[in-house]
């Protein structure tokens, strides 16, 4: 079978954006250096397979994040589809004169809602991120550029544990205060379960301007992501292949697999305009490049065992 019965639910979207984290979150945390044409390759299949949002890459500090290091080299070699955006991650001003530089037109600020994450993640506290986030939203704009938000930790925190609501809400409204056109809450370690996504999607008062980043550490990315979508949420997070996490926060594995969430879309009758075929194809491909098999349980179930190349050649570790 290679593609599920389709059978609508009342009351869900017709059509959902798959917001593609792969190579920003999914090569973040790689262990090995990804070659940077590969990386470049990436993110060319994935707009061929009807991607029309992929973030790329970040301008975080190289020391931090090594494996994304290659930033400005590979939007040099991204040749840029017309009607694809391809947003970046970035912390503070010397992120936002990197992407200016390269020509980036949108780019994602991310937040903690937890005081250690914060202090882990941004070298700040929680209070002081704001100072950090302000000037680069405010220049962001004025330079015309679409400025998405991220919360991370919205439903737990690894040293902290259970996130109160009320404090995702009030770093979340900040950030929208700021001007942020998307706020994403961040499931960064995936503690979260159903019934916390439609508590946290209300105390928000909707889901207006909202989208979900779901990481799978226990199995709950989809489950929650029906929730979201129950509750009107309509542009989803996912990472093709569901590689990712986050290198500041050790229990955080990947994300949401693209595979996954799309088969549910599909059998939902919820427009997506990706190709699921093409979408494990690449992640076919990646799997080779990475040496290990995708985490993916619909990659699993259509995917040829991945051949063509191993982490020997592929890889620098
Ligand atoms: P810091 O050390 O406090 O930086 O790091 P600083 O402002 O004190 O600057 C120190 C030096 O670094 C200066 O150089 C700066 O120019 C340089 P010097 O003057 O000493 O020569 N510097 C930079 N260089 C290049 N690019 C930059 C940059 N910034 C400063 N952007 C900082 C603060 C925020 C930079 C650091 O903590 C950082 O890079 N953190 C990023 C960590 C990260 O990328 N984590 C993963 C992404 S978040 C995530 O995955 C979660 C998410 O997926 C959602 C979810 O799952 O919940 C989004
Ligand atoms: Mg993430």
């Amino acid at each position: 079978m290679r593609e599920p019965y389709a059978v609508r639910e009342a009351g869900l979207p017709d059509r959902v954006t798959v917001y593609e984290v792969g190579p920003r979150d999914g090569l973040q945390n790689e262990k090995a250096v990804v070659p940077v044409e590969v990386k470049a390759e990436f993110v060319a299949r994935l707009a061929a397979a009807g991607h029309r949002v992929i973030e790329t890459t970040s301008f975080v500090h190289p020391k931090w994040v090594p494996q994304l290091a290659d930033a400005a080299e590979l939007l040099g070699l991204v040749e840029k589809v017309p009607g694809v955006r391809y947003p970046v991650l970035v912390p503070n001003e010397r992120g936002l004169d990197r992407a200016l530089e390269h020509g980036v037109e949108e780019i994602a600020v991310f937040a903690s809602a937890t005081e250690t994450f914060a202090r882990r993640n941004l070298n700040r506290t929680l209070a002081s991120q704001f100072e950090m986030f302000e000037p680069v939203v405010a220049r962001a704009l004025e330079n015309g550029l679409r400025v998405r938000a991220y919360v991370s930790m919205c439903f737990g925190d690894p040293w902290e544990g259970p996130t109160p609501v009320g404090q995702v809400v009030e770093v979340g409204r900040r950030l929208l205060d700021m001007g942020c056109f998307e706020l994403s809450l961040g499931d960064t370690i995936g503690v979260g379960t159903p019934g916390h996504v439609t508590a946290l999607i209300g105390a928000f008062g909707g889901p207006s301007r909202l989208a979900v980043h779901f990481h799978d550490t226990y199995g709950q990315a989809l489950a929650n992501t029906l929730a979201a979508l129950r509750a009107g949420v309509t542009v989803v997070d996912a990472s093709t292949g569901g590689i990712g996490g986050c290198p500041y926060a050790d229990s955080a594995t990947g994300n949401l697999a693209t595979e996954d969430l799309v088969w549910m879309l599909n059998g939902l009758g919820v427009e997506t305009g990706l190709d699921l075929a093409s979408l494990v194809e690449t992640s076919t491909w990646l799997a080779a490049r990475l040496g290990r098999p995708s985490p993916s349980r619909v990659v699993q179930a259509l995917g040829e065992t991945p051949t063509g190349g191993t982490a020997d050649h592929d890889v620098k570790e």
